[in-house]
């Protein structure tokens, strides 16, 4: 009581007591309840790479590109095209709830062709979002509104870590079909099209358009048109994910082949794009999510739901990223030196494939690694088990994600020898 009657007068704030003056309190805690949640099982990786003090550590968690030197790359013809807005001093107004119209177009065109004929009938509505992710949760969301006939999705499996989280928050059920055949390393097209047969009519399907993460493991031509042809016989809602336009083969057409294939065989899909990894704009967050509809008054309606949908998350979605590649799209020689950076890139990936089973051979692995070369885009489905990835993360400070993807991205001239070690060490 003495300690109390000597407290001076704190803060205008505080619980007033006549006898004991005021006192401080401080209330009570609202989050008790809370507990403590695990890291994000890929974005997780980079902040213990992070805290790591070994000079030959490696970052193989998440998929962002890298130069020979390991050090992140800005395309030049996004340089350029920055230095072109720049000139232009254009305001800061809102953009629309859809995002930018030059943009949108641009975005749309990329994925189903200048030519295609669902962008001349005005069929389809294509509204930019917060990249990939985004993207797929505006569709999710949207799903989840109007798709009431089934809440299924169908996800490949193994799919993206992130894919479970995006539809189960927007309301949506998690369903998986066999994608992946750890035995081949490679894609289990049998059990694909039998778990396909299988799926509910109705039921949301999601196919990864090219670069399949995190398995690098794509579907033939010939065997996407046999999965079309099933789908189509269980009417099902295609949701394709196209995060790696361009990154798989170094061809942006040759990547967007299926997306095309799908249409043309009268699917109404939905689509998210993403300009992360292709542009090389992860920070800027630019994406486009698209919906083909059967005829241009439809298009009208869900654009306008889509509307109603947006405005209450984000209002609308941020510029800068969205002038890029609009500038990028939309400039006939800054989109020519794109498609040029955007294949280099991809190929330095495949160059370090290669170089890795070279390494892998020279440390004397007799294990089969034939699925490092034949995977494609930025990821590698390495095979390796999780006390394996432990040991490379723990002795070799590689830092990779527990299902044994390795970010092909982040393998240079420089430590792909180092990784071959570390590999072959924990694999003997
Ligand atoms: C990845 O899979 O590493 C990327 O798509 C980045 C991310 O956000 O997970």
């Amino acid at each position: 009581m003495a300690l109390l009657k000597s407290c001076k007068i704190i803060s205008s704030v505080g619980a007033y007591t006549p006898s004991l003056g005021v006192l401080p309190i401080r209330a009570s805690s609202w989050w008790s309840e809370v507990q403590m949640g695990p890291p994000d099982p890929i974005l997780g990786v980079t902040e213990a790479f992070k805290r790591d003090t070994n000079p030959k550590k490696i970052n193989l968690g998440v998929g962002a590109y890298r130069d020979d030197q390991g050090k992140p790359y800005v395309l030049n013809c996004v340089r350029k095209a920055e230095a072109q807005i720049a000139t232009k001093k254009l305001d800061k107004e809102y953009l629309t709830i859809g995002g930018l119209a030059e943009f949108n177009k641009a975005c749309a065109q990329l994925a189903l062709g200048p030519d295609n004929e669902v962008l001349k009938s005005g069929r389809s509505i294509t509204v930019q979002t917060i990249s990939g992710t985004g993207s797929l949760r505006v569709g999710a969301n949207f799903l989840s509104r109007f798709h009431t006939v089934a809440k299924d999705v169908y996800l490949p499996k193994p799919s993206w870590g992130n894919h479970t989280p995006i539809f189960r928050d927007a309301g949506m059920q998690l369903k998986a079909y066999s994608y992946y055949d750890p035995k081949t390393c490679g894609f289990d097209f049998k059990g694909a099209l039998d778990d396909i047969l299988k799926i509910p009519e109705k039921s949301v399907i999601m196919l990864h358009a090219c670069a399949h993460n995190p398995t690098g493991v794509d579907p033939r031509p010939e065997q996407w048109k046999e999965i079309s042809a099933l789908v189509k016989k269980r009417n099902l809602l295609v949701f394709f994910d196209m995060a790696y336009q361009g990154f798989a083969s170094g061809d942006i057409d040759r990547d967007a082949w299926a997306v095309r294939y799908f249409i043309e065989q009268g699917h109404n899909v939905v689509l998210s794009q993403s300009f992360a990894k292709n542009m090389g704009l992860y920070g800027e967050r630019v994406g486009g999510f698209t919906v083909v509809c059967k005829d241009a008054e439809e298009a009208k309606r869900v654009e306008s739901q889509l509307k109603i949908l947006i405005r209450p998350i984000y209002s609308n979605p941020p510029m800068n990223g969205a002038r890029i590649a609009s500038t990028i799209l939309n400039t006939p020689e800054l989109y020519k030196e794109w498609l040029v950076e955007v294949k280099d890139m991809a190929t330095r990936i495949i160059r370090m494939r290669e170089e890795l089973v070279g390494n892998l051979k020279k440390e004397g692995s007799t294990l089969n690694w034939q699925h490092v070369t034949d995977q494609i885009g930025m990821f590698c489905f390495t095979g390796l088990k999780p006390d394996q990835v432990e040991r490379l993360t723990k002795e070799f400070s590689v830092y990779m994600t527990k299902d044994g993807r390795i970010s092909m991205a982040g393998v240079t001239s420089g430590n792909v020898g180092y990784l071959a070690h570390g590999i072959h060490t924990v694999t003997k």
